[in-house]
């Protein structure tokens, strides 16, 4: 079978899943504290259906699949998925990304079950300010399932800090020395306006050629993009003489679209073409739910990602004029 391929010559490789709009915290650019509306349970994709669309989308030339929410570990029988996902043939990186709160409790299982590696989101280091920020997250926690995924070898792991000005960017140095010494991806990422709820005023945001100078001023660091494993866009330098590596996302003032190997299916099924541009959808749920065949599916599929934007609109100087009007929150995206 051909590989998916758009209109801008951009080949698809990469899917993303979520699997739960759910989440057991409330990451400020995220989710508001009280919550969302969240999915009707009865239009959440089934875990047959998922392992049908994945199938799918491996004959066209997919190789990495990411399990993400909400929080993923939150929906039932997660490990029953992963094993599920990982016998399917043609997948050689199968990741999840969490807020690594049980992550102790299912790092082992998951390794058994053949996931390859984890993403861990952790923006603080100060339990209060952790709390903070994730509006009732005990710090704890993540660091014990940091140190779990480790010591399970679901690596390379991965560290995502959404650094903000005034919130955490004090902390930049912080997370370098804290996780020094051991084989960890820390990456640095611009934060997002992804929905009018959650948008953070443009005063917090901070580019990362400002965090690279930070670093940069304390360390010494080596470019070393091949060897780190992973389909996204994160751009990646060594400390010298140590184990760790830094990474930078900067999807706002260095945006990678014309890179961009991606697609997302939303935990009800929406096939999301950009996870800044929203009116490019395609409802493969409610497709499921009225019988098409793979045949059907799969030229469906073709001929919407022929219509993935060549890029978002977003730079750092008209974040505060664009209009937010996405129905969709990170949380239901997943990142
Ligand atoms: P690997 O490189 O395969 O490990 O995955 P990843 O870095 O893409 O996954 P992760 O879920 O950890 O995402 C890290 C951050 O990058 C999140 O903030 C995502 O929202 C962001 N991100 C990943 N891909 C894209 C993209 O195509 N566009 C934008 N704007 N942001 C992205
Ligand atoms: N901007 C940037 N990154 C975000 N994430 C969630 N919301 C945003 C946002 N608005 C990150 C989380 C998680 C990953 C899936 O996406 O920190 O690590
Ligand atoms: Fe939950 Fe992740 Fe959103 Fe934080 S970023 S509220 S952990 S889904």
């Amino acid at each position: 079978m051909s590989p998916l391929i758009d209109r801008y010559n951009r080949v698809i490789r990469y899917l993303r899943i979520s699997i739960t709009d759910r989440c057991n915290l409330r990451c400020i650019y995220c989710m508001p504290k009280d919550g969302v509306p969240l999915l009707d349970r009865r239009d959440i994709l089934s875990y047959e259906e998922i392992e049908r669309i994945t199938r799918t989308f491996i004959h066209l030339g997919i190789t990495s699949v990411r399990i993400t929410g909400g929080e993923p570990l939150l929906r039932r029988d997660i490990i029953y998925l992963i094993s599920k996902l990982s016998n399917i043939q043609g997948i050689s990186d199968l990741s999840i990304t969490t807020n690594g709160t049980l992550l102790s409790r299912y790092a082992e299982s998951l390794k058994s079950a053949g996931l390859n590696r984890v993403n861990i989101s952790l923006d603080s280091l100060y339990p209060k300010r952790f709390f903070e920020i994730t509006q009732g997250g005990n710090l704890k926690d993540v660091l014990d399932g940091i140190d779990s995924v480790l010591n399970a070898d679901l690596t390379p792991v991965k560290i995502n800090m959404v650094v903000m000005k005034g919130i955490n960017d004090n902390e930049v140095i912080k997370m370098v020395r804290h996780f020094m010494g051991r084989p960890i991806n820390l990456r640095f990422i611009e934060c997002m306006p992804i929905n009018r709820k959650t948008f953070l005023p443009a005063r917090y945001f901070i580019p990362m050629e400002e965090v690279e100078k930070m670093i940069r001023r304390e360390f010494h660091l080596e470019h070393e993009q091949a060897l780190v494993k992973g389909a996204g866009p994160a751009d990646y330098y060594r400390i010298k003489g140590d184990l760790l590596r830094v990474g930078f996302i900067s999807p706002i003032s260095q945006h990678f679209c014309s890179n961009c190997n991606k697609v997302r299916l939303t935990a009800d099924g929406r096939l999301r073409l950009c996870l800044l541009e929203e009116r490019k959808e395609f409802y493969i749920g409610e497709a499921l739910h009225k019988g098409i065949s793979d045949r059907i599916l799969t030229m469906m599929i073709k001929k919407v990602i022929r219509s993935k934007p060549f890029m978002h609109r977003f730079n750092p100087d008209n974040m505060a004029s664009c209009r937010y009007e996405f129905k969709s929150l990170m949380s239901s995206i997943g990142g």
